[in-house]
């Protein structure tokens, strides 16, 4: 298949065609959902949450992002590979945001990397695109600054913040990154970004105005039940399929069903 790159995705806002993008975590995930069409897997620090089960994207560490990204590439043919550099991989020094971000290229093989924040990443981005790795930012809601916020509600509602995020925009691109993920803000703020600025937005919670749209792939199947925020969609409910084909299973073994016949080795 014809490869997704970040020039391609930048081509998608010209031509005004809507981006998808998903997360992934692990191998047998990514290459359905590359198989299936996706634009763009990003291999989230969510990963924090629902893989790890943290309550935040705080404690993921630098090592299991790659060894998720690593995981994720193996099973993609298509679409392009985007990694969360995750907190306190990047936010110290210049240098040592250069080194996360080439140790994700070299040892996971990602394409791009994603970083939250604006104006004091700024230098970070500069110096990892010049390197000729691509950054896609990530302003609004940044979970790794949730310690910060104190709350997950809805970000720059305010015009002092509103302000600060468009400006923030503008100076990532002018750095050189390709995209910017758009987090929990209000639509009409998420289309004046989009309008303002060349590279393409992603949105999460953040409106139709957009260029392209992500979702974190157990919320839009259904996996986990207890995360109902308004952005979000379901498109399966495999935490019933799953739950039910687990106790079928357990029925099965119980009242000797499984195995049958043909499900057991003669001879
Ligand atoms: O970690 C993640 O899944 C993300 C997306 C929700 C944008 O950063
Ligand atoms: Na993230």
């Amino acid at each position: 298949p014809v490869k997704i790159t970040t020039q391609t995705v930048v081509d998608m806002k010209r031509k005004g065609e809507k981006i998808s993008m998903l997360t992934a975590y692990d191998f047998t995930m990514a290459q359905i959902i590359d198989q299936a069409g996706i634009e763009i897997i990003l291999v989230g620090d969510s990963a924090s949450n629902v893989m790890a089960g943290h309550e935040t994207t705080v404690p993921m560490t630098l090592d299991h992002m790659i060894y998720h990204t690593s995981c994720v590439v193996r099973g993609v043919d298509r679409a392009l590979v985007i990694a969360d550099l995750p907190f306190m991989s990047y936010q110290v020094t210049t240098k040592e945001a250069l080194i996360s971000a080439g140790r994700m290229m070299k040892e996971a093989g990602a394409h791009a990397i994603k970083m939250e924040g604006g104006k004091p990443i700024i230098n970070s981005v500069k110096k990892i695109v010049e390197a000729g790795i691509p950054v896609m930012g990530h302003l609004g809601l940044t979970p790794q600054s949730i310690y910060k916020f104190g709350t997950y509600k809805v970000r720059a509602t305010e015009e002092q913040e509103a302000e600060e995020l468009i400006r923030d925009a503008k100076l990532l691109e002018e750095a050189g990154c390709f995209s910017i993920v758009l987090e929990k803000i209000p639509a009409k703020l998420a289309a004046r970004v989009t309008e303002e600025i060349s590279i393409p937005t992603i949105g999460i919670g953040a409106g139709a105005g957009c260029d392209g749209q992500v979702l974190v792939i157990h919320d839009m199947l259904g996996l986990n039940k207890e995360f109902n925020p308004r952005f979000l969609r379901r498109y399966a409910d495999l935490n019933t399929v799953m739950t039910d084909a687990v106790q079928n299973y357990i029925k099965d073994v119980k009242s000797k069903d499984f195995p049958n016949e043909e499900e057991q080795y003669g001879g």
